[in-house]
């Protein structure tokens, strides 16, 4: 069942999604070679705690921490380390807060120092990709005029899109239905509605779509060891159009 919010609701949802896009912006600043994912995660708990949120992932599943940090060819749920960024990596950190029992949801991808063409390319296009499958997320389109738009765009510039891991509804808890993949064909799947709120969170991938999951259960890399990137918002389906929750 898809859990509609009323714009009460969908106001009382913005606290959490300022933290978080608060929290990118913090980030970005912080990002660059010699810095490791846990130093960024331990700023992250810290941040979090700071701004009244709780660090919605740590135990969720048994996940182990307040961040996902996926570097180079992870495409999600890396798991934070202490080994330094280096010149060239880039690196997507997602972050889920609770604040007054509303979840925000949002990943973005950072380059750390000077990253290749191909990288570049491949940030460039990803968050494109975002904003175009927000640009669609109107009421009575539905998910897939979404998510073709989101796949037209990644496919025309050679990159793939990630199947296996997918969007998902957001309220008071992380993952509300519905779920989707960010490939679709225009008039399919479920009709968009005033009071939806969900992720727009395209991976594309530089090479195949496909992805193997590590021994520590949850990092999810290309199988081909292609770079992998995501950007993710968190947006509320109004009359007025979609409002980017986590905006920075
Ligand atoms: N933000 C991720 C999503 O879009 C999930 C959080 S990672 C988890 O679903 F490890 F906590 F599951
Ligand atoms: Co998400």
């Amino acid at each position: 069942m898809i859990i509609l919010k009323s714009s009460s609701e969908i106001e009382d949802m913005r606290k959490a999604g300022s933290i978080v896009a608060a929290f990118h912006q913090a980030i970005a600043d912080m990002i660059r070679p010699g810095v490791t994912t846990l130093d960024i995660e331990s700023f992250a708990v810290r941040f979090l705690k700071e701004n009244g949120a709780r660090a919605y992932t740590m135990g969720y599943n048994g996940y182990p921490f307040a961040t996902c940090a996926s570097v180079n060819d992870v495409i999600a749920h890396g798991f934070p380390n202490r080994k330094p960024l280096k010149e060239g990596d880039i690196v997507t950190i997602d972050i889920v807060a609770e604040a007054d029992g509303w979840i925000g949801d949002s990943a973005w991808s950072y380059a750390v120092g000077e990253v290749s063409d191909e990288a570049r390319k491949l940030m460039q296009v990803t968050k494109e990709c975002l904003y175009l499958g927000i640009e669609k997320a109107v009421v009575g389109n539905r998910i897939g005029d979404v998510m073709h738009a989101v796949q037209t765009h990644a496919e025309r510039n050679g990159f793939s899109v990630v199947r296996d891991l997918l969007g998902h509804g957001v309220g008071r808890e992380m993952h509300e239905e519905p779920n989707y993949p960010h490939v679709g064909k225009p008039g399919k799947g479920f009709r968009l509605k005033e009071g939806m709120v969900f992720t727009i969170e395209p991976m594309l991938n530089a090479g195949a779509p496909y992805m193997t999951i590590d021994a520590d259960g949850w990092t999810a890399r290309t199988a081909d060891g292609s770079l992998s990137v995501q950007y993710e918002h968190t947006i509320a389906i109004t009359a007025d159009g979609p409002i980017i929750l986590t905006a920075q």
